[in-house]
């Protein structure tokens, strides 16, 4: 077998790949109506785990049947263990807000994925442009905690998006490119499995402005042209991308309803019950 002259994480990473080796394009057969929608409510720093569970609880009365639905919540670390619990049996993913890609050790304020897993934490957010802005967060940092989640069967969903400053002046399509290119780095269409795409255009995000249809069509149909051209047109069909950035009962519907919006990553509008249920249910 061919010497692998990577560092450790990526020769554990090789050893999975290898374990795993046939293609996902032999094992799925693929098609638009694949893709389940995702509604994903990012609650960042805010609420404690007893407001945590009430959420989760009015969420669930609100909402009512959400099988046909992929729908996650992601509160903040101190408040996992009550979300996985307020969920029970409803059949809600739980997700971390990050995940580290060093299995332990002295990471003062990180997260392992072990100790994610221990607790039944399935899914996490990788490369929100909070954590780039004020986290010195990397697309290299994005890769490695991406690689971490998929060895450890967590669900990754990877941020990417541009500033205003970007789209002002023409750069939006490079820079998504560079933030794939980094995020996906020695990742093979075997290893990508479920992995999820954030589209969150930075300047979208907590301002109460949304980008139109237009662009955000335009920005995910970009990105699944990248996944077309980087590893395969089935596995660019499969592939969940999200909008995220101001997304609300208002404007819901219509990003649900582009071709290439697979559903949302939502902040502000997931901490109230009656606005994520109804986006959850303009998924439907
Ligand atoms: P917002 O946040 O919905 O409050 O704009 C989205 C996000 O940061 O994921």
């Amino acid at each position: 077998m061919r010497e692998c002259r990577c560092s450790l994480r990526d020769r554990i990473f090789c050893e999975v790949r290898r374990s795993n080796a046939m293609p996902i394009a032999r094992k799925v057969r693929y098609n638009r109506r694949m893709r389940k929608r995702l509604i994903a409510g990012n609650w960042k720093m805010n609420i404690n785990s007893s407001e945590t569970a009430e959420l989760i609880g009015q969420i669930i009365e609100k909402s009512g049947d959400i099988s046909a639905v992929d729908v996650v919540v992601a509160p903040p670390f101190t408040s996992l263990v009550s979300a996985k619990a307020a969920i029970g049996s409803s059949g809600i993913g739980l997700s971390s807000q990050n995940i580290h890609w060093e299995e332990k050790g002295a990471f003062t304020g990180e997260i392992s994925a072990g100790m994610l897993k221990d607790i039944g934490c399935g899914w996490t957010i990788i490369g929100h442009s909070e954590r780039r802005q004020y986290f010195g967060e990397t697309d290299e940092t994005v890769n490695k905690r991406t690689k971490m989640a998929l060895i450890s069967s967590i669900k990754p969903i990877v941020c990417i998006g541009e500033t205003l400053e970007e789209r002002d002046t023409g750069k939006t399509n490079s820079l998504l490119k560079s933030q794939l290119g980094g995020a996906f780095d020695n990742i093979s269409e075997a290893d990508f499995a479920d992995t999820v795409i954030a589209y969150e255009p930075v300047w979208a995000i907590g301002t109460g402005r949304t980008a139109t249809p237009e662009q955000t069509q335009e920005a995910h149909a970009f990105i699944r042209n990248w996944l077309k051209t980087i590893y395969s047109e089935p596995l660019a069909e499969a592939c969940r991308i999200l909008y995220g950035g101001s997304m609300k009962p208002a404007n819901a519907k219509e990003l649900l309803a582009l071709p290439d919006v697979d559903g949302g990553l939502i902040g502000g509008a997931s901490l109230k019950a009656d606005d994520f249920s109804a986006i959850i249910c303009a998924s439907l």
